[in-house]
């Protein structure tokens, strides 16, 4: 048997978050998921941690430790949440049932060196939020780069951005921490809008499939592509690029974040002449592929 790929996911759950985790969780085979960490962004950061204790709870994987991460970005404090994305409660406005697990006790900077320590080499951290607690891990641990393999992350947009012109909500949130992120020098996996907008989610993601999935799985994911009618889920998306290499079309590049307070903040500059490359960059998808994750992420989920 393949050994797993010991993987975290940093997150601010989040409608499409949600997916993320619903996939992090269902290829169990595959992913050695070690760790959820929240941040706000989505949501405060109480909500997101609420919601991720929650999802588990759900998904029948409160094996999975939630370590909770900061409070603000790394120069600001977080912005009001925009209710119309992602609902009053982070999920849509979906209610699941609440977990009493309480949240690790390390918080998520230590958390993540902690996994790293024991994974040197190995652990993936697939970052789907603004990217503060695994900035605040680079800066507290200077040894910490040597031991992560790979870190995937949704944001930033090789052509438009969805809170600014330029700037992807998770990096424009915290274009500082992105900075530090993408500078550190571990390999970036990075999955912008400009390939996760071309990828909706509908309804139609239940046909075909005959497994008897889990009516309250089912419920809360139907109910979820409602309230987004449909549109991508974004960090999904990400993570499906980790579950196969047929999702992707990547191009080799130098990936510079764009910080401080300036026009086009949150922008993600890809050079793809640069001599030392720090990234690969998704210019492309096969849908088919991504679709078929999906489907099969659904329908582990079955009685
Ligand atoms: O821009 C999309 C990203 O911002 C997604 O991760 C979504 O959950 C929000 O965090
Ligand atoms: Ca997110």
């Amino acid at each position: 048997m393949k050994k797993r790929i010991p993987i975290i996911i940093d997150t601010d759950p989040g409608v499409d978050d949600f997916f993320c985790i619903a996939i992090g969780c269902a290829f169990s085979e595959l992913f050695d998921l070690r760790a959820i960490t929240t941040i706000g962004g989505n949501n405060l950061t109480d909500v997101t941690t609420r919601n991720a204790l929650d999802i588990l709870k759900l998904l029948h994987r409160e094996d999975v430790p939630v370590a909770r991460g900061a409070d603000s970005y790394l120069t600001n404090g977080f912005d009001e949440p925009v209710a119309r994305f992602h609902g009053a409660n982070g999920l849509g406005n979906v209610e699941i049932p609440h977990s009493d697990r309480m949240i690790d006790p390390l918080p998520a900077w230590d958390k993540i060196y902690e996994q790293a320590k024991l994974f040197p080499g190995k652990l993936i951290i697939v970052t789907v939020g603004p990217e503060t607690n695994l900035a605040l891990a680079f800066n507290r641990y200077p040894d910490l780069k040597q031991l992560i393999a790979k870190i995937v992350v949704m944001g930033g947009s090789l052509d438009k951005g969805n809170v600014t012109e330029y700037g992807e909500a998770n990096i424009w949130h915290d274009a500082e921490a992105a900075k530090i992120v993408f500078a550190s020098g571990v390999p970036i996996d990075m999955v912008g809008l400009n390939v996760t907008r071309t990828a909706p989610l509908k309804q139609s993601i239940f046909e075909g499939i005959n497994d008897p999935v889990r009516e309250d799985v089912k419920d809360v994911i139907r109910k979820l592509i409602d309230f987004r009618n449909g549109e991508a889920m974004h960090d999904a998306i990400a993570i499906s690029s980790l579950v196969s290499d047929d999702v992707m079309i990547w191009k080799d590049a130098y990936t510079y974040v764009v910080d401080g307070d300036v026009y086009n903040r949150g922008q993600t500059v890809a050079d793809y002449d640069a001599e030392i490359k720090n990234s690969r960059v998704a210019v492309g998808i096969h849908l088919d592929a991504y679709y078929q994750i999906m489907k099969d992420m659904i329908s582990s989920y079955s009685k």
